[in-house]
């Protein structure tokens, strides 16, 4: 079975929004950015410039997963899937473990992620006693504090309360690299610079927030 039929597009925009039914078949879209799902025909290629802004040249993840990995920080909607160690404060250091950084540099970059989502006074905690949103938070920064360079983020606002959205909201207006995230969060949506609605694995609609999200409204309400 096809998830995807005739899906094609290059996204060169800084915030970019998928929107759609549930099942459309947004996180298949996102999981092909970063080899969790080989498209069976077709491909998907980053073409990503480097931490230092110079040129990073183009990767196919299907070819290079673990190259794609590298660069892509990926945020699973369900945190439990992806938070694995007993403390926010270690398992902020497991995700920057490949960069093989100085203790103390380690150190200040995990308090840093942490304080950026208002975690700081909960870094030694066990992981089980925070609550389902502070665990998303804690998925977003542990992602974040590694540096990547395409953030993707699957419903990142599902658990989060107003203002805490308001924080992934201006986070995503903030970090400098490219954004690529699926919402039912149509405010988030809005924010971004392009959205791209989708139907049934395919793509219906696609520009511009305005125009874009009527679209999907008007889909949503007549049926
Ligand atoms: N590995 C898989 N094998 C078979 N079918 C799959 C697989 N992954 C997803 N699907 C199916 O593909 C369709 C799209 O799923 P996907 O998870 O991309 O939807 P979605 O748009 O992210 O939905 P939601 O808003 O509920 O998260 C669904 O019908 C799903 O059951
Ligand atoms: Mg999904």
């Amino acid at each position: 079975m096809s998830v995807l039929r005739g899906v094609s597009f290059a996204l060169t925009e800084r915030r970019v929004a998928l929107v759609g039914a549930n099942g459309s078949g947004k996180s298949t879209v996102l999981r092909c950015l970063n080899a969790l799902v080989t498209p069976t025909a077709g491909r998907v290629l980053l073409d990503l410039p480097g931490a230092d802004g110079s040129p990073g040249g183009t990767v196919d993840p299907a070819r290079s997963p673990a190259v794609a990995r590298s660069m892509v920080g990926f945020v699973f909607t369900d945190p439990d899937a992806q938070v694995v160690m007993p403390t926010p404060a270690e398992d902020v250091a497991l995700s920057l473990r490949r960069l093989r950084l100085p203790r103390a540099e380690r150190d200040a970059r995990v308090a840093a992620a942490l304080d950026h989502v208002g975690l700081a006074d909960r870094a030694d905690v066990p992981v089980h006693d925070l609550s389902s949103g502070q665990r998303q938070l804690l998925a977003v920064a542990a992602v974040l504090a590694t540096g990547p360079r395409l953030l993707v983020l699957d419903e990142p606002t599902t658990l989060l309360d107003r203002r805490n959205t308001r924080l992934v909201r201006r986070t995503v207006d903030e970090v400098r690299v490219p954004v690529v995230l699926a919402t039912h969060d149509l405010e988030l949506a809005a924010s971004c610079d392009r959205v791209l609605v989708v139907e049934d694995g395919r793509v219906v609609a696609d520009g511009a927030p305005g125009p874009t999200l009527t679209a999907y409204r008007d889909l949503m309400d007549a049926t």
